[in-house]
């Protein structure tokens, strides 16, 4: 006989609920851990973004993944495409950091060669906590100098973010529990590079055909074996869960 596991709809769980749910132990232990949504079909876009796959729920565990987050870390293909503006993560959850030791607000970073970035826009303007971007020997001189007024440019690596460097910069800093939501780029990189523990995937219940890319690419086939961690219901969503075996 099959073995049925009770699926938990997680709109019954408050913000508490669902950092326990993902969060781990020993924070002092470096995790990257990436969140994505994707449509039933496997596509990472509609219309050119990703909010149209999501709903509500999903948005929550987004919210509660940065809760206990030391980096919310995209790549600039994101920041370009979603606008990425403040993180916003609401009264609760920065209490919630308060009261458990950590800094009001997650610090944001950026993965980027070519620093295509507007040192005006959302992420640099009145940040809680100053940017990080991640670059490379290679970047344009003149725009780490204009990024460097805005952020911590930081170089890791000389054609190419040498993403274990990153990490270990991220580790010297003390912040090394990392949330990493995207892009696909991003994640092609991050798989070659071996970087990942954890995957959150928002599973929503849509098809939407048409030529979306998946939620990782990459030149290369890489293949990383993942274990199932657990599973969320957020009305017809799954929020599945899996961890470096
Ligand atoms: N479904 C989801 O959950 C989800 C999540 C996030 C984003 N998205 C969607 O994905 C799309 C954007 O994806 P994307 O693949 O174009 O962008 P991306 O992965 O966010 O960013 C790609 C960029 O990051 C930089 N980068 C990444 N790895 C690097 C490395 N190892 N070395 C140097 N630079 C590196 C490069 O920046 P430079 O070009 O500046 O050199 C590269 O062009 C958007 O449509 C967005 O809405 C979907």
């Amino acid at each position: 006989m099959p073995t049925q596991q009770t699926i938990h709809e997680m709109a019954a769980l408050d913000l508490a609920e669902l950092i326990g749910h993902y969060a781990l132990d020993d924070r002092t232990v470096p995790h990257l851990r990436l969140n994505f949504v994707s449509s039933l079909d496997g596509a990472a876009t509609l219309d050119g973004r990703s909010g149209g796959l999501g709903n509500e729920q999903d948005q929550r565990v987004m919210n509660a993944l940065r809760t206990f987050s030391d980096v919310v870390l995209v790549g600039a293909g994101t920041v370009r495409a979603e606008g990425y503006g403040g993180l916003d993560l609401g009264h609760d959850s920065v209490r919630w950091r308060v009261e458990n030791g950590l800094p009001a607000e997650p610090v944001f970073a950026i993965v980027s060669g070519h620093l295509d970035l507007d040192p005006e826009s959302g992420p640099f303007v009145d940040p809680p906590v100053r940017p990080l971007i991640f670059t490379h020997d290679g970047a344009p001189a003149h725009r780490r100098r204009a990024l460097s007024r805005v952020a911590d440019v930081i170089t890791c690596g000389t054609n190419t973010v040498d993403l274990r460097q990153m990490r270990a910069e991220l580790n010297a800093r003390a912040l090394p529990q990392v949330l990493c939501e995207g892009g696909p780029s991003l994640l092609g990189s991050m798989l070659e590079a071996d970087v990942v523990d954890e995957l959150c995937l928002s599973l929503g219940a849509t098809m939407v055909g048409g030529e979306s890319r998946r939620i990782a690419v990459s030149d290369h086939e890489t293949v990383r074996h993942m274990r199932f961690a657990g599973v969320l219901r957020a009305d017809d969503m799954l929020l599945l869960r899996y961890l470096r075996r």
